[in-house]
């Protein structure tokens, strides 16, 4: 895994939108699943910049859903699906209908519903590009420590971390129980995956992830075995690693 500091937040996610860029002029029919959160709201100001400006084609890319909290939707504001959407899939100018693949969080059968994408992804011939927010516990999509390797996708039941630090998204006390979630087998089988993370409250975390036990007991840390992984954090997020690392 490669680990590139940048001296801030907007540098980081300028530094991580260039990545990608590179990744979609190769493969423009690239197969994207991008997270929700805080994270990555700039790369994606980023790339809508980039689209409006003509400096890159995004007619062909498909955007496959990571991850959704169990019963939310479009109409509940923190949702993933509306985060995406309003954030993301729309202001680029998608296709909705055939171009964005989304898990409907609020679908009877939830275990049903991931194998529906899951089969999409696999269809699509696996994603090109993971960009994954990595949670203060190291969690990724719903990948909560201690996740199964062998998960390609499912539901999970959240960590009392996820469930507290949740709390930020909404507006209002949701007494969230599971998130459905591409596994970390799906994830680790992307050709590349690319985490972010920033602030000092993410530090803790970050320097678990790249200097702890690679082990699922911190599901960021598997990345580092990746062919193709980066990490881009701010100094901030990278204040208790030590070492050298390449710097932005
Ligand atoms: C959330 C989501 C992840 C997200 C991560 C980090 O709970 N399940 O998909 O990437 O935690 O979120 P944030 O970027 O807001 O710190």
């Amino acid at each position: 895994m490669k680990i590139i500091i940048s001296k801030n937040h907007a540098a980081s996610s300028q530094a991580a939108c260039n990545k990608i860029v590179e990744i979609i002029n190769e493969k423009p029919d690239a197969v994207l699943c991008f997270a929700g959160g805080e994270t990555p709201l700039e790369i994606f100001q980023n790339l809508i910049k980039m689209k409006n400006n003509d400096d890159i084609d995004l007619s062909s890319v498909h955007f496959v859903s990571l991850d959704e909290w169990g019963g939310l939707g479009y109409d509940t504001k923190g949702s993933t699906n509306q985060t995406l959407y309003d954030a993301l899939y729309t202001p680029l100018g998608i296709d909705l209908e055939n171009n964005v693949h989304f898990f409907d969080g609020k679908a009877t059968d939830l275990q049903a519903e991931s194998q529906r994408i899951l089969t999409i992804v696999k269809e699509l011939g696996g994603i090109d590009i993971s960009l994954l927010g990595i949670g203060m516990n190291g969690h990724l999509g719903f990948n909560e420590p201690g996740a199964d390797l062998e998960l390609e996708a499912g539901i999970i039941p959240l960590d009392p971390v996820t469930k507290e630090v949740g709390k930020k998204y909404f507006d209002t006390e949701l007494d969230l129980k599971v998130g459905i979630t591409l596994g970390l087998k799906t994830l680790l089988a992307s050709k590349h995956v690319i985490l972010i993370a920033n602030a000092e409250k993410k530090a803790e975390i970050i320097k678990a992830t790249v200097e702890g036990e690679v082990s699922n007991a911190v599901p960021s840390s598997l990345v580092r075995n990746h062919a193709s992984g980066y990490l881009y954090i701010d100094k901030g997020a990278a204040k208790l690693l030590g070492g050298h690392h390449e710097n932005n």
